[in-house]
């Protein structure tokens, strides 16, 4: 059964990414019914801290070193995690901007699956290569602001630029990001830019 992953990384109950990512999946499941959707949500998610053996491992890998046993240990639940990725068709990843990024636990995710061998490599004459196969992945950002211009209020929003080249740089280059936003402020402009947001997002589920 082909796999869509959803990757949740707001931790609020009435999160503006969340119901954008709901507004998507309900139309991406009727037109693929036939579909797993498959939800992460990196708030539940047992991330292991990303300091000793797990740590020790990558720069094992980037030295071209044998694991030691607790290293591979360590090191098997970053391969877990860019299994689950990479068994997936489709990616969607609804996240708030925080503090004109994304949240720790979106970021901690990234520092645990991009190891060498599993999401890229070095290769001395051509550089670094990502190792996973490109395919369809959906960004939904709600922030407070306005980022239509990339600059709400003398903010620059470095969450969209951030995840383009960290995704990018593991392979997924058919990006497609949808902003949400302002989400706070006046309610007619909060209420127009979800209702802007979820019809998008509606639209582009039936040929995601
Ligand atoms: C810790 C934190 C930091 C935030 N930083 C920003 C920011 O830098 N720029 C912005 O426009 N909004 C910021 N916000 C507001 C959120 O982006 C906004 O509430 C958004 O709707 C959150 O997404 P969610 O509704 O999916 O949880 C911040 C909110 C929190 C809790």
């Amino acid at each position: 059964m082909p796999k869509l992953l959803h990757l949740v990384a707001s931790p609020r109950a009435d999160s503006e990414s969340s119901a954008g990512a709901r507004a998507f999946l309900d139309r991406f499941r009727q037109a693929r019914p036939g579909w797993d959707v498959d939800e992460m949500n990196l708030w539940r998610e047992n991330l292991p801290e990303f300091d000793g053996e797990i740590l020790q491992a990558k720069y094992a890998r980037m030295g071209g070193r044998a694991f030691t046993d607790g290293q591979r240990e360590a090191f098997a639940a970053a391969e877990r995690m860019a299994v689950r990725l990479d068994l997936a068709e489709r990616v969607v990843i609804s996240t708030p901007m925080w503090n004109f990024g994304i949240p720790y636990k979106l970021k901690h995710w990234l520092d645990i699956i991009n190891q060498p061998g599993l999401t890229f490599r070095f290769d001395p004459s051509r550089g670094y290569l990502p190792l996973l196969k490109d395919r369809p992945t959906l960004v939904i950002l709600a922030s407070g602001g306005d980022f239509t211009t990339g600059i709400s209020r003398g903010r620059t929003d470095l969450a969209t630029p951030y995840l383009r080249e960290a995704l990018r740089f593991m392979g997924l280059r058919d990006l497609h990001f949808v902003a949400i936003g302002p989400t706070s402020g006046p309610a007619t402009h909060t209420a127009a830019a979800r209702e802007r947001a979820h019809r998008r997002l509606a639209e582009m589920a039936a040929r995601f």
